[in-house]
Protein backbone atom coordinates (compact mmCIF):
# COMPACT_ATOMS: atom_id res chain seq x y z
CA UNK A 1 0.00 0.00 0.00
CA UNK A 2 1.25 3.45 -0.93
CA UNK A 3 1.85 5.96 1.69
CA UNK A 4 1.80 9.46 0.73
CA UNK A 5 3.58 12.47 2.36
CA UNK A 6 1.53 15.66 2.42
CA UNK A 7 4.72 17.69 3.31
CA UNK A 8 5.02 20.78 0.51
CA UNK A 9 6.58 20.22 -2.43
CA UNK A 10 10.71 21.14 -2.08
CA UNK A 11 11.27 21.35 -5.84
CA UNK A 12 13.70 24.09 -6.55
CA UNK A 13 12.14 23.69 -10.11
CA UNK A 14 9.67 25.33 -12.02
CA UNK A 15 9.42 23.25 -14.70
CA UNK A 16 7.98 19.60 -12.40
CA UNK A 17 4.63 18.95 -13.87
CA UNK A 18 4.17 16.77 -10.93
CA UNK A 19 5.75 16.10 -7.68
CA UNK A 20 5.32 13.65 -5.14
CA UNK A 21 6.98 12.61 -1.88
CA UNK A 22 6.00 8.70 -0.83
CA UNK A 23 6.87 7.54 3.02
CA UNK A 24 6.96 3.99 1.63
CA UNK A 25 6.27 2.51 -2.12
CA UNK A 26 7.07 -0.93 -3.33
CA UNK A 27 9.68 1.11 -6.46
CA UNK A 28 9.60 4.78 -7.44
CA UNK A 29 10.10 3.40 -11.16
CA UNK A 30 6.46 2.36 -11.28
CA UNK A 31 4.60 5.13 -9.52
CA UNK A 32 6.28 7.24 -12.26
CA UNK A 33 5.19 4.71 -15.27
CA UNK A 34 1.96 4.61 -13.93
CA UNK A 35 1.60 8.56 -14.28
CA UNK A 36 3.25 8.18 -17.62
CA UNK A 37 0.96 5.87 -18.61
CA UNK A 38 -1.85 8.53 -17.21
CA UNK A 39 -0.63 10.82 -19.17
CA UNK A 40 1.05 13.12 -16.96
CA UNK A 41 3.91 15.23 -18.59
CA UNK A 42 7.16 15.20 -18.35
CA UNK A 43 9.31 16.24 -16.08
CA UNK A 44 7.33 14.29 -13.25
CA UNK A 45 9.08 12.95 -10.28
CA UNK A 46 8.28 10.53 -7.40
CA UNK A 47 10.48 10.56 -4.01
CA UNK A 48 10.54 7.85 -1.32
CA UNK A 49 11.70 7.42 1.76
CA UNK A 50 11.60 3.83 1.81
CA UNK A 51 10.84 1.40 -1.20
CA UNK A 52 9.43 -2.01 -0.42
CA UNK A 53 10.93 -3.33 -3.58
CA UNK A 54 13.23 -1.43 -5.08
CA UNK A 55 15.24 -2.54 -8.31
CA UNK A 56 18.25 -2.41 -9.62
CA UNK A 57 20.05 -2.85 -12.97
CA UNK A 58 20.63 -6.32 -14.50
CA UNK A 59 17.14 -7.77 -12.24
CA UNK A 60 19.12 -6.90 -9.45
CA UNK A 61 17.28 -5.47 -5.74
CA UNK A 62 18.12 -2.29 -4.56
CA UNK A 63 17.76 -1.97 -0.79
CA UNK A 64 18.20 0.97 1.47
CA UNK A 65 17.05 1.68 5.33
CA UNK A 66 14.34 4.72 5.83
CA UNK A 67 15.89 7.80 5.19
CA UNK A 68 18.94 6.52 5.18
CA UNK A 69 18.87 7.35 0.72
CA UNK A 70 17.45 9.51 -1.85
CA UNK A 71 15.41 7.22 -3.73
CA UNK A 72 13.48 9.19 -6.81
CA UNK A 73 12.45 8.49 -10.27
CA UNK A 74 11.59 11.12 -13.04
CA UNK A 75 9.54 10.11 -15.48
CA UNK A 76 9.95 11.75 -19.41
CA UNK A 77 8.64 11.85 -22.78
CA UNK A 78 11.92 12.35 -24.81
CA UNK A 79 10.42 12.77 -28.58
CA UNK A 80 12.89 14.75 -28.79
CA UNK A 81 15.89 11.84 -28.65
CA UNK A 82 16.37 9.31 -31.07
CA UNK A 83 15.81 5.78 -30.10
CA UNK A 84 19.53 5.33 -29.89
CA UNK A 85 19.77 8.13 -27.92
CA UNK A 86 17.73 7.48 -25.21
CA UNK A 87 20.59 6.68 -22.99
CA UNK A 88 21.46 10.22 -22.65
CA UNK A 89 18.38 11.10 -20.16
CA UNK A 90 20.02 8.18 -18.00
CA UNK A 91 23.10 10.04 -18.55
CA UNK A 92 21.92 13.98 -17.75
CA UNK A 93 20.60 12.29 -14.19
CA UNK A 94 24.05 11.18 -13.25
CA UNK A 95 25.90 14.01 -14.50
CA UNK A 96 23.59 16.50 -12.14
CA UNK A 97 23.55 14.23 -9.56
CA UNK A 98 27.66 13.93 -9.61
CA UNK A 99 27.51 18.03 -9.52
CA UNK A 100 25.02 17.86 -6.85
CA UNK A 101 26.46 15.72 -4.51
CA UNK A 102 29.88 17.05 -4.56
CA UNK A 103 28.53 20.56 -3.87
CA UNK A 104 26.36 19.29 -1.17
CA UNK A 105 29.05 16.91 0.64
CA UNK A 106 31.89 19.75 0.23
CA UNK A 107 33.88 17.29 -2.11
CA UNK A 108 36.20 18.51 -4.75
CA UNK A 109 35.07 19.09 -8.08
CA UNK A 110 35.51 15.99 -10.36
CA UNK A 111 36.23 13.66 -7.46
CA UNK A 112 33.19 11.80 -8.18
CA UNK A 113 33.06 9.59 -11.19
CA UNK A 114 31.10 7.65 -13.50
CA UNK A 115 31.48 4.11 -13.82
CA UNK A 116 29.93 2.92 -17.26
CA UNK A 117 27.35 2.77 -17.62
CA UNK A 118 25.35 5.31 -15.02
CA UNK A 119 27.05 4.30 -11.62
CA UNK A 120 28.29 6.77 -9.69
CA UNK A 121 31.38 6.09 -7.66
CA UNK A 122 34.52 7.74 -5.17
CA UNK A 123 37.74 6.58 -5.92
CA UNK A 124 38.82 4.90 -2.33
CA UNK A 125 42.23 2.61 -2.41
CA UNK A 126 41.02 0.98 0.61
CA UNK A 127 38.04 -0.62 -1.01
CA UNK A 128 39.05 -4.02 -2.64
CA UNK A 129 37.92 -2.47 -6.08
CA UNK A 130 39.60 0.82 -5.61
CA UNK A 131 35.72 2.29 -6.01
CA UNK A 132 33.07 2.46 -3.74
CA UNK A 133 29.38 3.20 -5.32
CA UNK A 134 27.96 6.39 -4.36
CA UNK A 135 24.50 6.15 -6.44
CA UNK A 136 23.02 3.50 -9.07
CA UNK A 137 20.90 4.39 -11.84
CA UNK A 138 18.08 2.55 -13.25
CA UNK A 139 16.35 3.66 -17.26
CA UNK A 140 13.33 1.66 -18.17
CA UNK A 141 11.71 3.07 -21.38
CA UNK A 142 8.04 2.24 -23.02
CA UNK A 143 6.67 2.91 -26.28
CA UNK A 144 10.61 3.43 -27.51
CA UNK A 145 10.31 4.54 -31.28
CA UNK A 146 6.81 5.54 -31.65
CA UNK A 147 5.13 8.96 -31.59
CA UNK A 148 4.66 8.36 -27.50
CA UNK A 149 7.93 7.53 -25.81
CA UNK A 150 8.08 7.55 -22.20
CA UNK A 151 11.27 7.30 -20.14
CA UNK A 152 11.84 6.34 -16.54
CA UNK A 153 15.01 7.01 -15.01
CA UNK A 154 15.47 6.03 -11.16
CA UNK A 155 18.19 6.79 -9.15
CA UNK A 156 19.12 5.97 -5.44
CA UNK A 157 21.95 7.99 -3.98
CA UNK A 158 23.29 7.24 -0.21
CA UNK A 159 23.38 10.34 1.75
CA UNK A 160 22.51 9.68 5.31
CA UNK A 161 24.20 6.41 5.88
CA UNK A 162 26.64 5.83 8.42
CA UNK A 163 29.32 2.97 7.60
CA UNK A 164 28.36 0.91 10.84
CA UNK A 165 24.98 0.95 9.28
CA UNK A 166 26.41 -0.56 5.48
CA UNK A 167 25.27 -4.42 4.94
CA UNK A 168 28.29 -6.53 5.60
CA UNK A 169 28.24 -7.95 1.66
CA UNK A 170 28.42 -4.29 0.53
CA UNK A 171 30.58 -3.24 3.35
CA UNK A 172 33.47 -2.98 1.02
CA UNK A 173 31.79 -2.13 -2.24
CA UNK A 174 29.30 1.04 -1.25
CA UNK A 175 29.82 4.52 0.61
CA UNK A 176 27.53 7.33 1.52
CA UNK A 177 27.70 11.10 1.06
CA UNK A 178 27.52 11.29 4.92
CA UNK A 179 30.53 8.88 4.89
CA UNK A 180 32.62 11.23 1.71
CA UNK A 181 31.60 14.20 3.98
CA UNK A 182 33.72 12.39 6.67
CA UNK A 183 30.86 11.56 9.27
CA UNK A 184 29.11 15.04 8.51
CA UNK A 185 25.12 14.27 8.46
CA UNK A 186 24.08 15.68 4.98
CA UNK A 187 20.56 16.27 4.03
CA UNK A 188 18.52 14.39 1.71
CA UNK A 189 16.49 17.35 1.09
CA UNK A 190 19.37 19.90 0.36
CA UNK A 191 20.62 17.44 -2.31
CA UNK A 192 17.42 16.63 -3.55
CA UNK A 193 17.17 20.62 -4.62
CA UNK A 194 20.91 20.90 -5.65
CA UNK A 195 19.78 17.70 -7.99
CA UNK A 196 16.86 19.39 -9.36
CA UNK A 197 18.47 22.84 -10.07
CA UNK A 198 21.13 21.32 -12.11
CA UNK A 199 18.85 18.83 -14.17
CA UNK A 200 16.79 21.22 -14.76
CA UNK A 201 19.14 23.61 -17.29
CA UNK A 202 20.66 19.59 -18.64
CA UNK A 203 16.92 18.75 -19.66
CA UNK A 204 16.44 22.01 -21.47
CA UNK A 205 19.36 21.66 -23.42
CA UNK A 206 18.52 18.01 -24.18
CA UNK A 207 15.59 18.89 -25.83
CA UNK A 208 17.40 21.44 -27.55
CA UNK A 209 19.49 19.24 -29.26
CA UNK A 210 22.72 18.92 -26.83
CA UNK A 211 24.30 16.55 -24.89
CA UNK A 212 27.12 17.00 -22.16
CA UNK A 213 29.64 15.00 -24.20
CA UNK A 214 32.61 16.55 -22.84
CA UNK A 215 31.58 16.42 -19.10
CA UNK A 216 30.37 12.87 -19.48
CA UNK A 217 33.66 12.01 -20.97
CA UNK A 218 35.14 13.59 -18.47
CA UNK A 219 33.80 11.96 -15.63
CA UNK A 220 34.44 7.85 -16.88
CA UNK A 221 36.44 5.96 -13.97
CA UNK A 222 37.31 3.13 -16.86
CA UNK A 223 38.79 5.06 -19.53
CA UNK A 224 42.20 3.97 -19.82
CA UNK A 225 41.77 0.71 -17.34
CA UNK A 226 41.35 -2.87 -17.40
CA UNK A 227 37.74 -3.67 -17.19
CA UNK A 228 36.15 -6.91 -16.26
CA UNK A 229 33.04 -7.20 -18.23
CA UNK A 230 29.75 -10.17 -17.04
CA UNK A 231 27.78 -11.30 -20.17
CA UNK A 232 24.57 -11.91 -19.50
CA UNK A 233 25.30 -15.78 -20.52
CA UNK A 234 27.61 -16.47 -17.21
CA UNK A 235 31.00 -15.84 -19.12
CA UNK A 236 33.35 -12.31 -18.73
CA UNK A 237 35.72 -10.62 -20.70
CA UNK A 238 38.81 -8.76 -19.42
CA UNK A 239 39.80 -6.07 -21.65
CA UNK A 240 41.12 -2.46 -21.95
CA UNK A 241 38.49 0.42 -21.55
CA UNK A 242 40.18 3.00 -24.04
CA UNK A 243 36.71 5.29 -23.85
CA UNK A 244 32.98 5.72 -24.17
CA UNK A 245 31.25 6.54 -27.51
CA UNK A 246 29.05 9.68 -27.06
CA UNK A 247 26.70 8.80 -29.22
CA UNK A 248 25.81 5.39 -28.43
CA UNK A 249 26.45 5.61 -24.96
CA UNK A 250 28.33 2.10 -25.53
CA UNK A 251 31.91 1.11 -23.70
CA UNK A 252 34.78 1.49 -26.28
CA UNK A 253 37.42 -1.76 -25.56
CA UNK A 254 40.42 -3.06 -27.39
CA UNK A 255 40.11 -7.06 -28.15
CA UNK A 256 43.11 -7.82 -29.81
CA UNK A 257 43.96 -5.37 -32.50
CA UNK A 258 40.61 -4.03 -32.93
CA UNK A 259 38.18 -1.78 -31.25
CA UNK A 260 34.62 -3.15 -29.86
CA UNK A 261 31.77 -0.88 -28.14
CA UNK A 262 29.43 -3.08 -26.13
CA UNK A 263 26.00 -1.34 -25.28
CA UNK A 264 25.31 -1.19 -21.61
CA UNK A 265 22.23 -3.72 -22.24
CA UNK A 266 24.64 -7.01 -23.21
CA UNK A 267 26.59 -6.86 -19.54
CA UNK A 268 25.69 -7.44 -16.53
CA UNK A 269 28.47 -6.06 -14.68
CA UNK A 270 31.80 -3.70 -15.13
CA UNK A 271 34.82 -4.42 -12.64
CA UNK A 272 37.74 -2.20 -13.03
CA UNK A 273 41.42 -3.13 -12.63
CA UNK A 274 41.07 -7.63 -12.79
C1 LIG B 1 21.71 -0.08 -10.02
O1 LIG B 1 22.78 0.44 -9.76
O2 LIG B 1 21.60 -1.31 -10.14
C2 LIG B 1 20.49 0.79 -10.23
C3 LIG B 1 19.82 1.12 -8.93
C4 LIG B 1 18.61 2.02 -9.09
C5 LIG B 1 17.88 2.23 -7.80
C6 LIG B 1 16.82 3.28 -7.91
S1 LIG B 1 16.17 3.73 -6.33
C7 LIG B 1 14.89 4.62 -7.09
C8 LIG B 1 14.44 3.83 -8.29
N1 LIG B 1 13.44 2.85 -7.95
C9 LIG B 1 13.87 1.61 -8.10
O3 LIG B 1 13.21 0.58 -7.87
N2 LIG B 1 15.12 1.61 -8.56
C10 LIG B 1 15.62 2.95 -8.76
Amino acid sequence: MTERDTSPSRSGVARLSRQERFRAVPSTNDIVREWLAGGTPEVCLAVADEQTAGRGRAGRTWTAPAGAALLMSMGFRPSYLAVDRLWRLGATVALAMTDAAEEVGGLPMNSLKLKWPNDIVAVDRTAETGLRKLAGILGETEGAGTAEPRAIVGIGTNVDWARPDFPPELADSMTSLRELARGRPVSADSLLDAFLARLEPRIEALREGYFDVEGWHERQITTGRTVRLDMPDGSAIVANAVGVDGSSGGLLIEDGDAERELLAGEIVHVRLGV
